[in-house]
């Protein structure tokens, strides 16, 4: 990229604080160029294909062995908590927060099955309720009712795959468990060690938003969320966009950032093509012993299905599968793990690595970075509004949001993965040297627990930014208002 070309990537972007009208404007630089990840072994495809291990990872347990919380667990990612939360310097007074998790551990999804699956996976050790509940006052009230899974034995349209009383997906008892300990957590740092939050006695309801996606997984978890944080068992509304817009998941069409997804993911891409060429006896492997034909598109497009089935598998201390013919061979955890460094490259190439990753980002979840900005200049111009906002949504939501703010080093964002955007009044100023801002407001971003570094030189250690320095990128990008996204998506915006 030339020094020209560079320089076109900063603008001076106008950014009106609050958002009445009539309020101050002041003129904010800051770089919306995207910029690579770090080169560390993760993106490094040699290292994918032939090392060992998978970087001192976790993949056979929610637990995390203390004083290694923070280390990354797929079963379960660590999230703020009490033991390790780095309070912000007394200078600051916390004024908003606003989580996006990943939902927590499930049952695979039922296209990750292999096609005859020989093992049982049952859920009876938990409920799906389903109802719907009149507000009216007329004493009628709904029986708790939940799903039963069952097979017929006389319904010939046996399904392939996953055998059992699940859905699939479905979040697993433990993973219930997992959502519950984490609200008791967030309740831990942002009541208990910041008294942010009110205490469980006092009125908490109108200063909290619950939001999930479309896919119930969200609400299951968003149950067992609340009820750790707020000890209880009463209704809460949670927030939900309609189908086929919303934008937490995201749901809404957006041709031009499908069309970059895509490319990233063909043969046009010469790193994913040579990714997928190095990977071959991989694959020869895990189909034998699978039975999934190789001409099966989806579970050769990428390590996606081969990750989720196996790593669903082993963070349910489940076995690994073995070849139903022949009792073996069987997926030995050397090819587990290569799957798993394997998944780890290509999340990193899709959503970091590949120079179109960024746009694609910015145009599938410019709606919802959008409203997130709304939620930040809405406090910031002193706005009734809540303390805390809460989304629960998958891994393709928290990797587009990693994307955006260009995370230095990426990976697969894990069950219950979590970025918590904190938004802080300069309250008592120190003499400490701090970018200016004029509103005195400033944000913390924290991925897993800890300060998020990103590679973009304006955001970089997200560790007290000016907020209109983050106001301004997310304006640059997507425009307020999401005022840029429908062109990105439709093409009249080039991206
Ligand atoms: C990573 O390595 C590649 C190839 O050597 C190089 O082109 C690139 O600049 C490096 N990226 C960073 C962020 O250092
Ligand atoms: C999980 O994996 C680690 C390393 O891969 C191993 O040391 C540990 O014993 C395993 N734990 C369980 C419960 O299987
Ligand atoms: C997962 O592994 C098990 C064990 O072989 C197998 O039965 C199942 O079909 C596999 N599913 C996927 C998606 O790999
Ligand atoms: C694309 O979106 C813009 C709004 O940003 C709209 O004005 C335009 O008509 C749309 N074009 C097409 C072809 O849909």
């Amino acid at each position: 990229m030339g020094p020209s070309q560079l320089r076109n990537l900063w603008i001076s972007s106008l950014l009106a604080l609050g958002s009445g009208s009539g309020s101050g404007t002041v003129a904010v630089d800051v770089n919306l160029g995207w910029y690579p990840p770090r080169n560390t072994s993760i993106n490094d495809l040699a290292t994918a294909l032939r090392g060992s291990g998978v970087y001192g990872f976790i993949f056979n347990s929610s637990e995390s062995p203390d004083g290694q919380y923070g280390t990354y667990n797929w079963c379960n990612m660590p999230h703020v908590r009490k033991q390790e939360y780095v309070r912000a310097d007394k200078e600051f007074e916390l004024r908003y927060v606003e989580v996006i998790q990943r939902h927590h551990k499930r049952t695979p999804y039922a296209s990750n099955a292999f096609p005859v699956e020989s093992y049982h996976w049952d859920c009876d050790d938990q409920g799906l309720y389903y109802y719907g509940a009149p507000f009216g006052n007329d004493g009628r009230h709904p029986a708790s009712g939940f799903w039963k899974g069952f097979r017929s034995s006389v319904n010939p349209f046996v399904l392939s795959g996953w055998i059992g009383t699940c859905q699939f997906p479905q979040i697993t008892a433990p993973g219930l468990d997992d959502s519950f300990v984490h609200g008791q957590d967030i309740y831990g740092v942002y009541h208990e060690l910041l008294d942010f939050l009110p205490s469980r006695h006092d009125d908490w309801r109108n200063k909290v938003v619950y939001r999930v996606t479309q896919n119930v997984i969200t609400s299951q978890v968003a149950g067992m969320l609340v009820s750790g944080t707020w000890g209880t068992t009463d209704s809460i509304p949670l927030l939900v966009g309609a189908a086929g817009v919303d934008s937490l998941e995201p749901q809404y069409s957006c041709a031009a950032g499908s069309t970059l997804f895509s490319q990233i993911k063909s043969p046009a891409d010469s790193a994913w093509q040579a990714h997928l060429d190095g990977a071959a006896e991989v694959y020869r492997a895990l189909d034998d012993i699978s039975g999934v034909p190789p001409t099966d598109s989806g579970f050769h497009a990428s390590f996606d299905h081969y990750f989720d089935n196996l790593s669903a598998r082993q963070c349910h201390a489940k076995p690994r599968p073995c070849k139903l013919a022949t009792g073996t061979p069987c997926v030995d955890q050397t090819l587990a793990d290569t799957v798993y460094r394997l998944g780890q490259w290509e999340y990193s190439h899709i959503y970091r690595d590949a120079s179109k990753s960024f746009a694609a980002s910015v145009a599938s979840y410019g709606v919802w970075i959008a409203e997130l900005a709304v939620h930040l200049r809405a406090v910031i111009a002193g706005e009734e509004t809540p303390l805390y906002f809460h989304n629960v949504a998958h891994d393709g939501s928290v990797s587009r949001v990693l994307s955006i703010l260009q995370i230095d080093i990426m990976v697969w964002p894990g069950m219950g993965s979590e970025v918590v955007f904190e938004l802080y009044k300069r309250t008592h100023p120190s003499t400490r040297q701090l970018k200016p801002s004029p509103s005195g407001y400033y944000a913390r971003v924290l991925f897993g627990g800890r300060v998020l570094r990103s590679s973009n030189p304006s955001l970089s250690v997200m560790d007290m930014l000016p907020a209109e320095t983050l106001l301004a990128y997310f304006d640059g990008l997507v425009g307020r208002d999401a005022g840029f996204v429908v062109g990105k998506c439709n093409g009249t915006i080039k991206i």
